[in-house]
């Protein structure tokens, strides 16, 4: 099993570029099932999560091409083989359930297994049944899968989301495209990603408006044609890139950077008195941090355009240095402070009291062995090795290979001493 060796305290200087973004990624792939026609994504970024969902796709019978190492993905779903996404697929990456209401919606029936618990806490998918309910998808929920059919079709439908869920949002929409008359949905997700997958819908012929707002209007399509669409760049990477620059010191600019989607990132850095030069209009985010300590900040992880949960293992990273004390509430998953007791390990203080973590700053940090646990945990430990002293190595990190692009060939362009082993854990 891979791991990963930081020795900390060198601070970085330099350019990243940043990649596309993995969830939106895993999302527009699943846009091919919709069409006969082929769908090309560029900057596509190239992860064990979507070279995996390229292999779900590959089972259903579409057709990939997407030679290794290129940002480029041909998806060609001329004719499906398949209705059936296995309980082995589906459990290993979630987003996969994505595929159950474009099945329907092109083949009038699907067996897609449920996705079972996760790292992260229960995480269920009844927003997304309900929603193919309401659009008339007769549902079962059989020895662990759920078989749906339309036989008549779907039909649009007004649809009152009681949680703000991303993945309930972007399953209905896709759906939806193809249903027979007008879909509403209220109380959407208004993450980035959402637009990003109205775009490309749109780009197939789909009717989509409000996307980005709490109200999506959709007016279902005949069809759907065929489309080049590029994958928007990743707010997550981009976020988590700049606080590893902001934890180990330096100056680091982000090329094709979504700076507009990190506003309540940004916000909170200069809170911890890091300097952000943040240019929209260039696409550019400059990290700059010589040497001042940090402030401690409080936040609390909200739905977009809040603070997002998949930065908050990493801002936690960041706090445990700062003066004072920074008190963290995870807000949208009920068990997402993992990495806690990995930080602790390094030499961090933090209470974890239910959903809310208190992070008392500590001087510095001290290298240790520490374990990877789900993806944006295991990250949060790569940034408090790049700002601990001695070498730190971060066993199992197959976790950040689901969702970092050359994470430590990016870090090491700027410096970080940070290098991949394989063999046993250490
Ligand atoms: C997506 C992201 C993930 C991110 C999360 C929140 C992808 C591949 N993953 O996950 O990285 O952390 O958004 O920004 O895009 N819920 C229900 N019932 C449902 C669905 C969700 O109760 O049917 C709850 C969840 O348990 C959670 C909350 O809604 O408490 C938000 O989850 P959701 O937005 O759906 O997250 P995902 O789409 O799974």
């Amino acid at each position: 099993m891979d791991r990963l060796h930081i020795t900390g305290g060198t601070p970085l200087h330099g350019h990243i570029s940043v990649s596309g973004a993995k969830n939106s990624a895993l999302k527009l792939m699943v846009t091919c099932l919709l069409t006969d026609q082929p769908v090309e994504l560029t900057n596509m970024p190239n992860l064990a999560d979507t070279r995996f969902l390229a292999q779900l796709l590959e089972s259903l019978g579409v057709e990939v091409y997407w030679p290794k190492g290129t940002s480029t993905c041909h998806l060609n779903a001329a004719e499906l083989k398949s209705t059936i996404a296995p309980y082995e697929q589906v459990r290993k990456m979630r987003a996969s359930f994505n595929v159950l209401g474009p099945l329907v919606a092109r083949s009038g029936h699907a067996t897609v297994s449920l996705p079972g618990g996760c790292a992260i806490g229960a995480r269920p998918v009844d927003l997304h049944l309900q929603a193919l309910e309401a659009m008339g998808a007769d549902l079962r929920v059989e020895g662990g899968y759920v078989k749906a059919a339309a036989i008549h079709g779907l039909k649009g439908a007004h649809i009152n989301f009681s949680t703000v869920s991303v993945g309930a949002t972007e399953h209905a929409m896709l759906t939806a495209t193809l249903a027979k008359g007008e879909t509403i949905l209220e109380n959407a997700a208004r993450e980035p990603e959402i637009e990003d997958l109205a775009n490309c819908l749109n780009s197939m012929g789909a009717n989509i408006t409000g996307a980005g707002t709490p109200i999506i209007r959709i007016k279902g399509v005949e069809k759907l044609g065929g489309t080049t669409y590029p994958v928007m760049p990743d707010r997550i990477e981009a976020g988590t890139f700049a606080m590893a620059a902001a934890a180990a010191g330096g100056d680091v600019t982000l090329d094709g950077c979504p700076v507009e989607d990190l506003g309540a990132l940004i916000a909170k850095l200069r809170e911890a008195g890091v300097t952000v030069d943040a240019d929209e209009a260039a696409s550019t985010l400059r990290i700059r941090r010589n040497g001042s300590p940090l402030k401690a900040v409080s936040l609390s992880t909200q739905p977009h355009p809040g603070f997002p949960t998949d930065l908050q293992a990493q801002f936690m990273a960041l706090m445990c240095t700062a003066k004072g004390t920074s008190i963290i509430r995870e807000t949208i998953f009920e068990n997402r402070f993992m990495h806690a007791p990995e930080l602790s390990r390094l030499g961090a203080d933090i209470t974890v009291r239910g959903q809310e973590a208190v992070v008392k700053g500590v001087d510095h940090l001290t290298a240790a062995p520490v374990m990877a646990t789900d993806l944006r945990a295991s990250v949060s430990l790569v940034i408090a090795g790049l700002a601990a002293q001695g070498e730190t190595v971060v066993n199992r990190i197959y976790h950040l290979d689901r969702g970092f692009e050359r994470l430590e060939a990016k870090l090491g362009a700027c410096g970080a001493k940070i290098e991949r082993r394989s063999g046993e854990d250490e």
